[in-house]
């Protein structure tokens, strides 16, 4: 087992690259998810978070400053890799929440809280699988609430499974990124699309409607 305190500069160094990394002009969101717009999210969830969990603390630091993010990997060396790089910063490990859980095992009961749900490029390593992954969180995200993917276009698919609007069945989709510069993934934005029968239509969310 590795102490705390041997991997210590490990950590400090990923924090240093992470520091960089983030002020990347490419990684700076829209001002629409910043903290002060009126329909920022407070509670969302990274899926496939992995030991350095870039994109929550990107988000956490700069943007979401007060919203809470739950990380859920299938395995728990990444989480405790992730869990000890934040425990050096005491708002993150605050505001971070470990998951060592398949998200296939997760119920609405639990993915019905979170106003958005990440899904990252490796949960589910070919298409198939993943698009098993967006149905079941189509059947357990609260109406209303967004599902942010990871994709790929041209020769950025080798690494990565593409998801196409075809591949979110109960999802609207929103908009679809393709980067073009050192960045490899494309994003697809999509919203849960609403059940217009049963009681609970007005139990959902109502982020990024339009204004
Ligand atoms: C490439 S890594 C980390 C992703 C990266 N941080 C990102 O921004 O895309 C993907 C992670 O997904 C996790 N994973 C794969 N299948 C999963 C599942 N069914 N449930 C939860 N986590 C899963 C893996 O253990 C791995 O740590």
């Amino acid at each position: 087992m590795v102490c705390v305190r041997e991997i210590d500069p490990l950590v400090r160094k990923i924090c240093e690259l992470h520091d960089k990394i983030s002020k990347l002009e490419n990684l700076s969101p829209s001002k629409e998810v910043d903290s002060s717009s009126r329909s920022s999210p407070n509670r969302l969830a990274f899926v496939g978070s992995g030991p350095l969990l870039l994109t929550s603390i990107i988000l956490a630091t700069y943007h979401l400053k007060s919203a809470i993010f739950h990380n859920y990997d299938i395995d728990r060396s990444a989480n405790s890799v992730a869990e000890k790089l934040v425990s050096l910063n005491p708002d993150l490990s605050e505001r971070m929440v470990f998951h060592t859980k398949d998200i296939m095992g997760t119920n609405s009961d639990e993915l019905r809280q979170y106003e958005v749900v990440f899904l990252a490029a490796l949960v589910g390593m070919e298409s198939d699988e993943k698009v098993r992954v967006i149905e079941h969180l189509s059947v357990n995200m609260a109406d209303g609430a967004i599902l942010v993917v990871r994709s790929a276009k041209g020769a950025r698919a080798f690494p990565y499974p593409v998801m196409g609007p075809d591949c979110l069945r109960g999802y609207e989709v929103l908009s679809v990124y393709h980067a073009t510069d050192d960045v490899i993934n494309s994003v697809v934005v999509a919203r849960k699309c609403r059940e217009f029968s049963g009681e609970n239509i007005n139990q959902g969310f109502d982020i990024l409607s339009a204004r």
